[in-house]
């Protein structure tokens, strides 16, 4: 059981909102798992601080994410691109962890979900190599896809998916239009799947996974993809499990972390006080994992769901009528009571 520092980006709109729910409920963990102890170290990043303090991503801020051992990060605004795009080329955080569950007592198309998004988080159409030419005419995005890139995300997916019980890897890619970028991908990720004889291997392009994620998100247990493909395939699975409220994820590299909700600041319910907090609070839960904390990682994920399926502290987007700090006390209740 260990003692780690913790750096804390609250972030814009409902971002200091489900990020001081999260905190709560992790003082409340610390408590009931002795020997765990959490340092947080709050800095500063995303629109606020672009206009209090003239940029989005200050030094001390990369500075503090480096020297701890983990980082939670709610959503920033229209700096996103800024703030967390850049954190992950910075600090090589090449692979998005993105797990999309259905929880009893959250309303779902589909009742069985149970599959996780591995998104190659540093390169792709997200490098950002756009320029304009023709005076402005016309607009280009360069797709950078790297056989290194390739590789590493592709072994993490079948690393990941030799721990589930299906063991089965889905790459999904465009090949048949895009031969070269996702043709690189492909034959890459083929070519790792030979490394994995105990896990299943298919491919599939993307506007079918888009199709299956609705119809059939049962079939899924781990897909790989790109970075593009991977952030649009991620708010849909996260309708598909029941809300962008309860999706989480991890930026995790070689060296360093950083664990956020999959949604955006939300500024249509921002300062309402009806954010879901479980998309974080479920972050949390990876970095707790991720910092081999499993127990203390369990006894999270076990009181969110149970005050899910409770059903009586609800937030609106799952169907309910509770508040962030009404879902956040039952949370936090379930932990004492599983103490
Ligand atoms: P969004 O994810 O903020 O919101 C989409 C819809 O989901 C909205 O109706 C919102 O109310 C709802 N929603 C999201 N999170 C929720 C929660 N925890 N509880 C209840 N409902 C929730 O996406 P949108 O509107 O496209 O983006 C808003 C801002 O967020 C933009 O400025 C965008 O750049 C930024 N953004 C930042 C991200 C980050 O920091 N990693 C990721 C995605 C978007
Ligand atoms: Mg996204």
């Amino acid at each position: 059981m260990g003692s780690y520092r913790i750096a804390v980006i609250r972030g814009d709109g409902i971002g200091p909102e489900v990020v001081d729910a999260t905190i709560d409920v992790l003082q409340e963990l610390q408590d009931v798992v002795r020997g765990l102890k959490l340092t947080f170290d709050f800095v500063d990043a995303g629109d606020l601080c672009l206009k209090v303090r003239g940029t989005p991503l200050p030094e001390d801020t990369i500075s503090a994410i480096k020297k701890a051992h983990a980082a939670i990060k709610g959503p920033v605004g229209e700096t996103a691109a800024d703030v967390i795009v850049k954190l992950r080329q910075m600090l090589d955080l090449y692979a998005n962890i993105r797990p999309f569950k259905s929880y009893p007592g959250v309303p779902s198309i589909k009742g069985n979900v149970d599959f996780v998004i591995v998104r190659e988080n540093t390169e792709g159409l997200y490098k950002r190599y756009e320029f304009t030419l023709d005076g402005g005419a016309t607009a280009v995005a360069l797709r950078v896809i790297t056989r290194r890139g390739c590789e590493r995300i592709a072994r993490k997916a079948f690393e990941y998916a030799s721990k589930r019980p299906k063991k089965l890897v889905t790459a999904v890619h465009k090949s048949n239009v895009l031969s070269v970028t996702c043709g690189l991908f492909a034959a890459v990720c083929r070519e790792v799947s030979k490394e994995y004889p105990d896990v299943k291997y298919e491919e599939m392009y993307v506007d079918a996974c888009a199709y299956n994620m609705v119809v059939r998100p049962e079939r899924f247990d781990v897909i790989v993809t790109t970075n593009l493909f991977g952030d649009i395939l991620s708010d849909e699975a996260a309708a598909v499990a029941g809300s962008l409220g309860i999706a989480p994820a991890a930026n995790v590299g070689d060296k360093h972390a950083i664990f956020e909700p999959v949604h955006g600041s939300a500024p249509d319910i921002a300062g309402k006080g009806v954010a879901n907090p479980c998309a974080t609070m479920l972050s949390a839960k990876m970095m707790l994992e991720w910092l081999g904390e499993a127990r203390a990682a369990k006894l999270l994920e076990n009181a969110i769901a149970k005050t899910l399926r409770d059903k009586r502290f609800l937030t609106p987007d799952l169907g309910g009528n509770a508040s962030t700090k009404e879902f956040t006390r039952a949370v936090k209740k379930a932990l004492r009571n599983s103490a």
